[in-house]
């Protein structure tokens, strides 16, 4: 049968089914054509609509065997697919579900967590661009890609505010500031969906993981949480909330528990927080398993309790366990679960359903000439190279070693990366058979850059994990026949990302001794560090002149890498996340509280709240990054000191590029509550701005600062601003400010 014919036989059983009720099918609301379809369906098919299988093309967790898909999917016992990609296979088990008695189409989700067929920036590093528009951007062209090879639905944003990098999962999210991951988690979602969900390049988001996650005890992947209800509300749940108000079609829950409920099937996140208090319209999936593992955290007997916890709690649609499907029906029998909550999860999954276009057309998504023109769109690449560009973050340059000169004799690029295709990819990224064309490594890019003259000298030195150093004599004789040596060293793309939480976050094997192998032949000195989340490299910091971080740039990473290398795009990009200097600092972050015995210095260790053997600061502090250029600030002035709510207050400092290279500065505002009902943190970011500057230009940057703006949860959790002193600070990062205090009066 043409595909043509099938869509108009499943148009006309719509029509027919809905013939019953009284208002022409073509008129309805998507709320009245939900309500038909829900009308029509049997207990065993509303429950077949919550249940999500993975398509065994790939998996991230362990996949359930039982029973048949295929068999599945035709008698309408399945709502939506995981990992199922590509116009001909997605075609197929849609034409599967066009052959269940009420042909209620599948919808695909897949993990589209930084592109799809081109490979952006991991989101951290793109946060690293603190640059909202373009993270949008790139949000959107993986939508695109996505939705042209049949794509509905993304397990993106993941939202999850991190503040220990040992958590694998901090290369997925945004770092450690709600006021950025917030700002970042909006552009996501509308980059993911698009102008209005239905139109065929627009797919759903999915803001996860459900919640607090990212404060996994000890950063271990899958551990529990135990936090207060303050800074869950405070600190966890921002990002959450702005990807609902953004129109977030769906939620996942997470693997966690959260001071002891299991996330879910915890009712408070997913009834009282997301359905009550946020209103979310659309429907929450739970995490891989993650209502059949309730058992392993001793919260539930068996998958029958699972099941109720998890449909009580608010969880519609279960992901891989098959707790649903083989236990609600018994539950709704029994009268443990009323019908009214199965109906409710099927009415969320259907409308999404319909929005998306999907009762008129199943196949929508499936047109191989649109997948070819997308997937083949040359602007994509030159998006992704663009981002790429804004998320290398330069953390030293003594002497302005960076840039380099195109026309240098010789370079010698060594290290495990630098000729390697797929490693800038990182962890969520997709293979294709034709990659060794599209991706740009670190030696390409750097070739095509460099004129006729310059000899390009390679030496490996050492394996990513190597503990030989048996190739460091050639990377030595290499690095001593060059002018400048380019070492490009970090985390091989499995290292970094779900399941991969380490203990120790050094340079894996024998690298930083590799580094320091070729630092000692006095040659000057480039390190690239690849990696997914924040590495510690101390003797590095301290004597190499120069560092780039290259994070897992994906596709296009050679040729952004290079743009940076040669001053082709002055580096831009700040710290989303505190870099420790040992891992015995973590959990690290700015926002910290200030204690009743806070360190004056690094000095200042007796009998203070500081640690004997090192200073509390990181090695490079939230907000941190350098340019080939350098900004100074001006004091700060205030349009008041004082100011009541109903009126503002703007500070504005004068910014000026001091430097001989144009480049752009993120200027940041930062606030502190001098006196709180409840400690506040020494710092919180509230606004920042990117200007770009000339060199030797001028800029007056403003903030204005309302009550509203000050506002925290008390220890009531009421969202409260307190009259009384503050203090305001602006600079280039967390560290380095001017400050100024102010006055927030009674009304
Ligand atoms: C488990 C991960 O935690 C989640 O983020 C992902 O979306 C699912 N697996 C599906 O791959």
């Amino acid at each position: 049968m043409s595909n043509a014919l099938k869509t108009g036989c499943f148009a006309l059983l719509c029509c027919c089914s809905l013939l019953s009720l009284r208002v022409p099918a073509q008129k309805k609301t998507i709320a009245q054509k939900v309500d038909s379809v829900l009308h029509l369906m049997t207990l065993e098919e509303k429950i077949g609509q919550m249940n999500q299988y993975n398509g065994d093309w790939a998996a991230t967790g362990p996949i359930t065997s039982d029973g048949d898909k295929q068999d599945q999917i035709r008698q309408g016992q399945v709502g939506s697919m995981l990992n199922v990609t590509g116009v001909e296979h997605t075609r197929q088990l849609q034409e599967m579900a066009m052959h269940s008695r009420l042909k209620i189409p599948l919808l695909f989700g897949q993990d589209i967590i930084h592109g799809y067929r081109t490979t952006f920036p991991i989101p951290l590093a793109e946060a690293a661009s603190w640059d909202i528009a373009a993270i949008g951007s790139s949000a959107r062209i993986a939508a695109k890609e996505a939705a042209a090879a049949g794509v509905h639905w993304t397990f993106a944003p993941m939202v999850d505010i991190a503040r220990d990098p040992r958590w694998g999962r901090v290369m997925e999210g945004a770092g450690e500031d709600p006021y950025l991951g917030s700002l970042i988690a909006k552009a996501r979602v509308k980059g993911f969906q698009g102008k209005k969900l239905g139109d065929t390049d627009a797919v759903m988001a999915c803001a996860k993981h459900f919640a607090a996650y990212g404060a996994a005890i000890g950063g271990r992947d899958y551990n529990s949480v135990d936090m207060s209800l303050r800074t869950l509300w405070e600190i966890y749940l921002p990002p959450f909330k702005a990807a609902a108000d953004a129109g977030a079609a769906t939620f996942m829950n997470s693997f966690n528990d959260l001071n002891g409920i299991p996330a879910t099937g915890n009712r408070y996140l997913q009834r009282e927080i997301l359905r009550g208090k946020w209103k979310f319209k659309g429907f929450t999936v739970s995490d891989w398993g993650s209502v059949g593992e309730m058992i392993a955290h001793g919260y539930v007997k068996d998958k029958y309790e699972a099941a109720r916890a998890a449909v009580t709690a608010g969880c519609d649609m279960d992901m891989e366990s098959r707790s649903y499907i083989k236990t609600l029906r018994t539950l709704v029998k029994e009268g443990k679960v009323p019908l009214t909550l199965i109906d409710d999860a099927v009415r969320r999954i259907l409308t999404k359903k319909f929005e998306m276009g999907l009762f008129d057309d199943p196949f929508r998504f499936c047109n191989e000439e649109r997948a070819a023109a997308e997937w083949n769109d040359p602007d994509n690449l030159q998006i992704a190279r663009r981002m790429a560009e804004k998320s290398i973050v330069l953390l030293k340059n003594e002497n302005g070693l960076l840039p380099l000169s195109k026309s240098t004799r010789t370079i010698a690029l060594i290290g495990p990366f630098i000729r390697s295709v797929r490693a800038n990819l990182g962890f969520w990224s997709y293979e294709y058979p034709d990659d060794s064309s599209r991706i740009v490594s670190p030696w390409a890019g750097i070739q095509k850059k460099v004129g006729g003259n310059t000899t390009l000298l390679y030496a490996k030195g050492c394996e990513i994990l190597d503990t030989s150093r048996a190739g460091f004599a050639e990377a030595v004789a290499v690095a001593s026949r060059a002018d400048v040596v380019v070492l490009n060293v970090g985390e091989a793309p499995d290292m970094s990302g779900e399941a991969k939480s380490r203990s120790t976050i050094r340079l894996p094997g024998v690298q930083e001794e590799l580094i320091k192998a070729i630092q000692a032949t006095g040659k000057p000195v480039v390190v690239m560090i690849n990696a997914g989340r924040p590495l510690i490299f101390n003797w590095t910091a301290d004597h190499v002149p120069a560092i780039l971080y290259t994070w897992w740039l994906g596709t296009t990473a050679g040729d952004a890498i290079a743009d940076v290398l040669f001053g082709d795009y002055n580096p831009s990009a700040r710290l989303p996340m505190s870099f420790p200097r040992t891992e015995g600092q973590i959990p690290i972050y700015y926002n910290h509280f200030s204690t009743g015995r806070p360190a004056k210095n690094d000095q200042d260790v007796n009998y203070v709240s500081a640690y004997t053997d090192l200073p509390n600061d990181p090695e490079f502090p939230f907000g941190f990054g350098l340019s080939y250029t350098s900004f100074s600030y001006s004091d700060i002035s205030l349009s008041t000191a004082a100011f009541k709510p109903g009126q503002s207050l703007t500070a504005t400092v004068t910014v000026t590029n001091s430097g001989t290279t144009d480049g752009q500065e993120t200027v940041q505002l930062y606030v502190r509550d001098l006196v709180g009902s409840v400690v506040r943190p020494v710092k919180e970011l509230k606004g920042f701005e990117q200007i770009f500057l000339k060199a030797g230009e001028s800029q007056k940057v403003s903030f204005t600062l309302h009550a509203e703006d000050l506002r925290f949860y008390n220890d009531k959790l009421e969202y409260i601003f307190e009259p009384g002193e503050f203090r305001l600070y602006i600079g280039g990062n967390s560290k380095d400010v001017k400050e100024k205090g102010f006055i927030l009066n009674r009304e």
